[in-house]
């Protein structure tokens, strides 16, 4: 078994760092085919995410799901890419990301008001924050957004490294699709998506039909289940290591290195000369990037299997580097650092309430269920079994 059927089986999907720990110990840039390669060096994914040589595989698909995706600026190619970058990036701009700031925050203590005691944290917490976040800024009404959850885990899917039809994901992406065409139609005021009509009619870097309900979608589903991810993946962290430390930001971005809600990104050699590691990639060579390797690497992370909020010039890969980098990095930290904070404000002690599932999932990593017991600051200390104490530095 190769790298990648490993990280695929199901013991690699469920914990796939002890094999990130032996890959590391080939070496940085690993082949495992004529033209295939994994890259696991932190300086090497880098380097690939970085150099405009390489680029995305731009296949066309039969399958309406990837077909979707193939549309949107994270499958486009120069000059697309950049015509669409630009674009977006109009009007997602930081100060429509910080102007968001205290509705992300009514939003956190409203969904911390409605917790029980006893609450699946993935449920009712991890995939409410960043949904409410992301139809807010899209401007779809409240009622919508309970249908999304199974719709966008459908359609994501597709990103997985296996390349099985999925019947699921083309009916989310067909059920999305038809969502956003009536959306555009009548979209809300000041919402992202007026601004984005707006700004497709006024520019000259105009953005096809397609293009927009595919990049709509994109946003949609790219902003809730990675960040419902990382704050799974974040709490579950908590429940073994109770310390958030004095900086909210600093233990989100230990988060983000120690356990990438996204795990892995492909890439393909789009010129010739071009090389990874030192090591030359013909053109036409497929790349998997391990991110979540990366963010692993001995060589850039001492201890890097060590939870560490502490750590010093933490900047781990999880949201990609150069052209494609992440374009919503800062609402997902955002929404990340204001949920921790007010979430151990208000529930100073966190337990496990049973036993937690792990979405099944090599790409996107995440929990599926994650139940939990909390206490809130009034009751803590009065000697409730099984809890940790908490103490923040
Ligand atoms: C913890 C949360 C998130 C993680 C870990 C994450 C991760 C990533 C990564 C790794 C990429 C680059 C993929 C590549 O280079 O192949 C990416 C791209 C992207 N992300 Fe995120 N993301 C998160 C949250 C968000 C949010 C909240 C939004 C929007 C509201 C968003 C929108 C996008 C878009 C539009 C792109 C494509 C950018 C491009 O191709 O130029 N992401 N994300």
């Amino acid at each position: 078994m190769n790298l990648i059927e490993s990280l695929l089986s199901p013991a690699g999907r469920a914990d796939p760092f002890p094999l990130y720990a032996e890959a590391h110990r080939l070496g940085p840039v690993l082949p495992i085919a004529d033209t295939v390669f994994v890259i696991v060096g932190y300086a090497a994914v880098n380097e690939v995410l970085r150099n405009p040589g390489f680029g995305i595989r731009t296949d066309p698909s039969s399958q309406p799901a990837l077909e979707l995706m193939q549309r949107s600026i994270l499958r486009a190619n120069p000059p697309d890419h950049g015509r669409m970058r630009s674009l977006i990036s109009q009007v997602f701009t930081p100060r429509r990301v910080a102007a968001l700031q205290p509705a992300i925050e009514s939003a956190v203590d409203d969904l911390l008001d409605g917790l029980p005691a006893e609450v699946d944290f993935m449920d009712r917490f991890a995939f409410q924050l960043p949904v409410t976040v992301i139809c807010e800024l899209l401007g779809v009404p409240t009622s919508e957004r309970d249908r999304f959850r199974p719709l966008a885990s459908d359609l994501t899917a597709a990103l997985e490294l296996t390349d099985s039809s999925d019947e699921a994901a083309d009916a989310a992406a067909r059920e999305l699709g038809e969502y956003f065409v009536r959306l555009i139609r009548d979209p809300a005021p000041d919402s992202l998506v007026s601004a984005l009509l707006a700004a497709r009619d006024a520019g000259d870097g105009r953005l096809s039909d397609e293009e927009l309900l595919a990049n709509l979608i994109l946003l949609l589903v790219a902003g809730f289940e990675t960040t419902t991810d990382l704050l799974g993946n974040g709490l579950a962290i908590l429940l073994d290591q109770p310390e958030l430390g004095s900086d909210p930001a600093a233990f989100v971005e230990e988060v983000l290195r120690y356990d990438s809600p996204v795990q892995v990104t492909t890439r393909i050699a789009r010129a010739d000369g071009l090389s990874a590691g030192g090591i030359p990639m013909p053109a036409g060579s497929d790349l998997i990037l391990l991110l979540g390797a990366a963010n692993r690497d001995p060589v850039r992370f001492p201890q890097p299997d060590r939870f560490d909020p502490a750590r010093a010039d933490n900047k781990p890969l999880s949201f990609g580097a150069g052209a494609h980098i992440c374009l919503g990095n800062s609402l997902a930290r955002l929404e990340a650092k204001v949920a921790f904070a007010r979430l151990l404000d208000r529930f100073p002690t966190i337990s496990a309430a049973g036993p937690a599932t792990r979405r099944d999932r090599l790409v996107l990593r995440g929990y599926q269920t994650l139940p939990v017991r909390l206490s809130s600051a009034e009751c803590s200390g009065s000697g409730g079994t099984g809890s940790q104490d908490r103490t923040s530095a």
